[in-house]
């Protein structure tokens, strides 16, 4: 993160924190008035992990509109490149009239209100029908300046007949509504300023299909069972899935090329650990050929006697209850006896052939 300026109107010097890589698309995040940049941070810092970089403006003093709207106009046009405006509060008021004084596409590719106030009924809707970048209002409690209920004027304002870009949306019940922005950011940048330029693949072979099974975001578990000798076995498998609650079935699929299979098929019960962040290297271990498996690894076995591994995201001790063949796999169904898991730890994850993190919890 490093700390620039930017010079506002009348030669006012405005501070800002820069974070991400200057290649990729660019966020301007704007407080509310009487806010500073670290009410953005931990969503500059998120904004960051999902590849924009992000410029987080801190505004000057004072409540008069006018000087803001000048000094958000010179930020903009210092920028290198167009960024999306995301401003809170009376900083989307800002950011609406900057940006609708003209058609404002020259200086942004996208403007997000966040709890826009509306105090003038006729003031929000001539702001609004002057807006045509694409924009999307929020309303979710992230300022401390709530939306007034006269705000739905300057919703319904919005130009709505270019408006497939214009997106209303309303998260006061979200249960976490700082998440749930996010993830309402995440998807409008995604779609407005995309990182890359779209490219669609198809195909029938293996190699598309595996691609593209691929892009089903998964978590990652070690199954494991006793062999006959009473000797520990387990591989690492991202097929889970959770089948029935009433009863309790859980599925995993298995080549039947691994070599735990035959184990697995015979087994009377089985154990699931689905790994958390810090077992990165046990999935590597648990997926690697020739390797003794289970050499330094801690686990202790269930109630059943299946094992299971300590320090696990969740541990389910199974029942053997049914096996279906399915291709080159087999599918592994388990009525759950018994499940324990840690609810603080952040889950490994899988997506694309690599392992990944949640950017936010
Ligand atoms: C992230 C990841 C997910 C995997 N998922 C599965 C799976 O769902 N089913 C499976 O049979 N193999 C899966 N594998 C491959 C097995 O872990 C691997 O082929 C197996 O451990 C090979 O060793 P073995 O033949 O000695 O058992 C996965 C591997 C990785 C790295």
């Amino acid at each position: 993160m490093s700390l620039i300026e930017y010079k506002g109107f009348g030669g006012v010097v405005l501070a800002a924190d820069m974070l991400g890589d200057e290649n990729d698309p660019a966020v301007l995040l704007v407080p509310d008035i009487g806010q500073s940049r670290a009410n953005w941070r931990e969503v500059a810092e998120a904004l960051v992990l999902s590849g924009r970089r992000v410029v987080n403006l801190d505004l000057r003093d004072g409540t008069d509109l006018a000087p803001h709207i000048e000094d958000l106009r010179a930020v903009l046009a210092q920028m290198g490149s167009r960024p999306v405006v995301v401003a809170a509060g009376r900083g989307s008021w800002i950011a609406a009239h900057a940006l609708g004084l003209d058609d404002g596409t020259h200086l942004a590719a996208g403007l997000v209100l966040v709890d826009m106030p509306v105090d003038d009924v006729v003031i929000a809707s001539a702001a609004a029908t002057r807006l045509v970048l694409p924009t999307l209002a929020v309303r979710g409690g992230f300022s401390p300046a709530e939306a007034s209920a006269d705000s739905d004027a300057f919703f319904a304002a919005l130009p709505l007949g270019q408006s497939a870009d214009i997106n209303d949306c309303d998260l006061e019940l979200a249960s976490d509504r700082k998440e749930a922005l996010l993830g309402q950011l995440l998807e409008f940048l995604e779609r407005r300023q995309p990182r890359e330029a779209m490219e669609f693949k198809a195909g029938s072979d293996p190699r598309t299909l595996r691609d593209a099974m691929g892009c089903f975001a998964t978590g990652i578990t070690i199954v494991t069972a006793l062999d006959a000798e009473g000797t520990p076995v387990g591989l690492t498998a991202n097929s889970f899935t959770s089948v029935s609650l009433d009863p309790p079935l859980l599925l995993v699929c298995i080549a039947n090329t691994a070599g735990t299979a035959p184990t697995l098929r015979e087994a009377t019960h089985f154990g699931v650990n689905v790994l958390q962040i810090g077992q990165q290297p046990t999935s590597n271990r648990f997926a690697a050929r020739g390797e003794d498996r289970f050499a330094n690894q801690p686990w202790a076995p269930g109630h059943t006697g299946v094992p299971l591994l300590g320090s696990s995201l969740v541990s389910f001790e199974c029942q053997h209850e049914s096996l279906h063949e399915a291709g080159d796999h087999f599918i592994l169904v388990g009525r759950v006896v018994r499940a324990q898991f840690e609810p603080h730890r952040d889950p490994l994850l899988y997506f694309r052939g690599k392992y990944r993190r949640l950017h936010f919890a």
